[in-house]
């Protein structure tokens, strides 16, 4: 259940947060820090699965997504890395890096009027992230990011099947502002860790790996004894305090 602990011995660490507000900056840069302290880290992302990647292209391709379908298909494509690139390194004790979370169909789609209920409803079979990141930047920081470094918004991603505007880019920036208003809900409703985005790089990840770092004491020893309580056996890693 999407508002329990998960239970498992790993780590589900997860971040959110508009249209380049810099996540996956900082995800990478977080993979390397744990990578490099030998912890077993497995990073999975946003509508990466390869179970519905040509029903998505030919529904956008044909411009024949509507919010639902939008919604269920993203849905299905959760599910599915849930199932096999989520649950299991869980199980396994590793830590899981997920760039974009349920928090994103929970800000986009109803952005899209799909309702809220029924969005957190049907995702009710997620687990819980034991950290969520939610990277917070005002609206234009984020648009001006992704405009100086992206030659042409796509369709969908502009939201111009809403009919907010007839330029992709007015479009967008209306789509953006509305789906950072979602997210501000959701802070206190799923006591999503705020980040200010606006701050430089290196001072984001050091705040990142403070609190990540404090998360992880006695991973270990909460690992090994999950072992042992269930008799599973894993290949031994080694963090340098062992050295
Ligand atoms: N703190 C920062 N200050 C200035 N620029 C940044 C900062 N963090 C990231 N950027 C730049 O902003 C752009 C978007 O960053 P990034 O790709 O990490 O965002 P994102 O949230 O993953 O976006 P998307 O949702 O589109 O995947 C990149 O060019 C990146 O180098
Ligand atoms: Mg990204």
């Amino acid at each position: 259940m999407f508002t329990q602990a998960h239970g498992y011995p790993g780590k589900l660490i997860i971040v959110e947060g508009m249209d380049g507000s810099g996540k996956s900056t900082q995800i990478r840069l977080l993979y390397s820090w744990l990578e490099s302290q030998a912890y077993p880290v497995f990073f999975t992302e946003w509508n990466s699965s390869q179970l519905v990647k040509s029903t998505t292209k030919a529904g956008k391709k044909g411009k024949t997504l509507t919010p639902t379908t939008f919604s269920l298909l993203h849905m299905t494509d959760f599910a599915d890395r849930l199932n096999y690139q989520i649950l299991p390194p869980l199980k396994a004790g590793m830590i899981v890096l997920a760039d974009r979370y349920v928090y994103t169909a929970f800000a986009r789609d109803v952005a899209r009027g799909v309702h809220p209920g029924w969005v957190r409803k049907a995702y009710d079979f997620a687990i819980k992230p034991d950290l969520a990141f939610y990277f917070r930047v005002p609206t234009e920081v984020g648009v001006e990011r992704i405009l100086s470094g992206r030659p042409k918004l796509k369709y969908y991603e502009a939201g111009m099947d809403l009919g907010l505007a007839t330029d992709l880019e007015e479009s967008f920036k209306i789509f953006q502002g509305m789906i950072s208003k979602e997210y501000d809900k959701m802070i206190k409703e799923y006591e999503l860790i705020k980040i200010d985005g606006t701050r430089d790089i290196e001072a984001q990840q050091a705040q990142m790996r403070e609190i990540v770092g404090k998360a992880l004491e006695n991973f270990k020893t909460k690992r090994r004894n999950y072992a042992r309580r269930n008799k599973v056996f894993w290949r031994r890693f080694t963090l340098p305090e062992d050295e």
